[in-house]
C-alpha cells in the first residue's frame, strides 16, 4: 500500500484511534490473515461468528504490523475503529486510488470466464508495466478492496476481477474502484438463483459500464447479444469484440489446434492483422482473448506482443481448462474449478476437440445456484454430452442425477452413463476403468470436484 498514517486512516475510513500514535505509519501490505502481517502492515480483524480475529491482534504487532483495523478497541493494541472493517477497506481502497492518477484501473465482469480472462489480461499487461491483479478469483466486497491495497506508486495497471450476486453489487465495487476501462464478458445463468431472472443478471452486470465516465472506455463482447446492448448504457468509447463483421477487434480463420487450442487472425484498427496460437484451450477462449486484446491494444501493446502473450501462457490459475498427459497415456483435462451451464458446455467441446477421435470421459458434478433452473440447466447439459457424443458419462451425487436424464432423452447416443454417490466413488470406478488413450474431463461446483482431478493426477500410472 502507499504509505499512509493510522491518523490518516482513521479519518478516511471515519474511524477512530484507540491506544497509537497517529504519525506511525503504515507502509507494508493490508492483510485479514494475521499469519500474512508483515512490518508495517495493517492487519484488518474481522469479528466472525466463530472466530473473532481481535484476538490475534497483539500478534500482528509482534510480526510488526503497525496497528490494526477493527470493530472494537483491543487494550494496549493501536487500532482503528469502526463499525464495519469490511466497508472501511473499501473507503480505504478508494483513496488509494484517487490517490494514484497514474493508475488504469481495468474492471471485468461477466458469468463465465472472468478469472481465465483477468489472468489473460493481467499476464499481457505485465509486459508492459508492473500490474496488480485479483488474486485467483477474489472478486467480491473483500477481494476487490484487498487487492487495490497492493497497489502503490509504481503500479501502471491494476486488474479486478469483479463479480455480482444480485443488483448494486458491481456498483458498490465501482464505488471502490472506479474502471477506466470496463470488460463485459457474456451474460449467462451463473447465480440466477440470486438474480431471478438472465435480465436481471444482465441489469446487474450493466452496472460495470454504467460507473465508466466520459473518459472510459467499455469494451464489450459483442457475440454475446445482451453485452453487446449495454453500449447504449454509457457514454464512455465503447470498444467491440467479436467474430462479427462490425467487431473492432476481431478474430478471423478461427482454426482448431492441437490438445483443444484455436488458433485465429487477430484484427486490431490501425495495425496489421496478426496470427495468433492460443496457449490456452477451449473455443470460448477466442473471445476471452479478444477481450484481452482489446484491452492490451488500448493500453498501448503492438499487436505482435499481444499475439506473442497469448501464445506463451504457462503458469495461469489453476483448475481450469487446464489439460495434462499421464504417463499410462490417459490425457486429463482438469476443469474442475467451477460449473454452470454455460462453462459446462464449453468444457465438453474442449473434451470433443482434444479426444480427437479417443474415447471420451465426462465426470460431471453437480452445479450450485441454478436455483429453479437447476433441473433443466444439468437435463441441458447431459443432453449437450449426448449429443457431442461423450462414450462414458459420470454423474458424481445424487444431485447432478439429472444430467443423466438429459443424455437418455437424447435417442441417437451410443454412449453409456453412471451415477456414483461421491467423489471417492468417482475415482474408484476410473482407476477400474480407465485405458490409456482415454481422455478424461472432470467438472462441477468447486468443492471435492478438485479431489478427483487430483487423484488423476496422483494417480498417473495405472495399477
Ligand atoms: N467465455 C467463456 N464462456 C463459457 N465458459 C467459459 C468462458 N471462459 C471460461 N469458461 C469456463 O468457465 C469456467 C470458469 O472459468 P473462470 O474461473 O474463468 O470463470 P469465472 O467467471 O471467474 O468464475 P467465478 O464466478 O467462479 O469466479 C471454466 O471452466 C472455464 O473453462
Ligand atoms: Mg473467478
Amino acid at each position: 500500500m502507499i504509505s499512509m498514517s493510522l491518523g490518516e486512516i482513521a479519518r478516511i475510513v471515519g474511524g477512530e484511534l484507540h491506544d497509537g500514535d497517529a504519525d506511525a505509519l503504515v507502509d507494508g501490505p493490508v492483510e485479514y490473515d494475521s499469519r500474512k502481517v508483515g512490518p508495517g502492515g495493517l492487519f484488518v480483524a474481522f469479528a466472525g461468528a466463530k472466530v473473532d480475529a481481535h484476538e490475534f491482534a497483539a500478534k500482528a504487532m509482534a510480526d510488526g504490523a503497525t496497528g490494526v483495523l477493527g470493530s472494537r478497541p483491543v487494550p494496549g493494541v493501536p487500532t482503528i475503529v469502526v463499525e464495519d472493517p469490511r466497508h472501511a477497506m473499501g473507503l480505504l481502497a478508494r483513496e488509494v486510488i484517487d490517490r494514484l492518477p497514474g493508475l488504469t484501473v481495468i474492471a471485468l465482469t461477466g458469468s463465465s470466464g472472468k478469472t481465465s480472462t483477468k489472468d489473460l489480461v493481467a499476464r499481457l499487461l505485465a509486459v508492459h508495466g508492473p500490474t496488480v491483479a485479483t488474486f485467483g478469483s477474489e472478486n467480491n466486497e473483500l477481494g476487490t478492496p484487498y487487492t487495490v491495497l497492493k497497489a502503490d506508486a509504481r503500479t501502471r495497471f491494476l486488474v479486478l476481477e469483479m463479480g455480482a450476486r444480485g443488483a448494486g453489487h458491481l456498483r458498490y465495487l465501482c464505488e471502490i474502484a472506479p474502471p477506466d476501462v470496463a470488460v463485459v464478458l457474456n451474460v449467462g445463468v451463473a447465480h440466477i438463483a440470486e438474480f431471478g431472472s438472465v435480465e436481471g443478471i444482465a441489469q446487474a452486470k450493466g452496472e460495470l459500464v454504467e460507473a465508466l465516465g466520459p473518459d472510459g472506455v467499455a469494451v464489450l463482447n459483442a457475440d454475446d447479444e445482451r453485452v453487446r446492448a449495454m453500449a447504449a448504457r454509457t457514454s464512455a468509447r465503447v470498444v467491440l469484440t467479436g467474430e462479427g463483421s462490425d467487431a473492432e477487434v476481431r478474430a478471423t480463420e478461427v482454426v482448431a489446434l492441437d490438445r483443444g487450442r484455436f488458433g485465429f487472425t487477430l484484427h486490431i484498427p490501425g495495425a496489421e492483422a496478426v496470427p495468433v496460437r492460443l496457449d490456452v484451450a477451449g473455443r470460448h477462449s477466442v473471445g476471452n482473448a479478444l477481450l484481452a486484446a482489446a484491452v492490451a491494444s488500448h493500453a498501448g501493446l503492438e499487436p505482435a506482443a499481444i499475439a506473442a502473450g497469448l501464445g506463451d501462457l504457462e503458469g495461469l490459475s489453476t483448475r481450469r481448462m487446464d489439460v495434462f498427459d499421464r504417463a499410462d497415456g490417459v490425457t486429463v483435462i482438469d476443469d474442475s474449478f467451477n460449473a454452470n451451464p454455460a462453462s459446462m458446455a464449453a468444457a465438453l467441446r474442449v473434451l470433443v476437440a482434444v479426444a480427437d477421435g479417443r474415447r471420451k470421459i465426462a465426470v460431471l458434478g453437480f452445479m450450485a445456484e441454478l436455483g429453479e433452473y437447476e433441473r433443466a440447466g444439468h437435463e441441458e447439459v447431459g443432453r449437450l454430452a449426448a449429443e457431442l457424443g461423450v462414450d462414458r458419462l459420470v454423474a458424481v451425487s445424487e444431485q447432478a442425477a439429472p444430467i443423466l436424464d438429459g443424455a437418455a432423452a437424447v435417442a441417437s447416443w451410443g454412449g453409456d452413463s453412471v451415477l456414483v454417490t461421491d467423489q471417492e466413488a468417482a475415482v474408484a470406478l476410473l482407476r477400474a476403468e480407465l485405458l490409456p488413450r482415454d481422455v478424461v474431463l472432470v467438472k462441477g461446483s468447486r468443492y471435492r470436484t478438485w479431489d478427483v482431478a487430483d487423484a488423476l493426477r496422483s494417480e498417473g500410472v495405472r495399477k
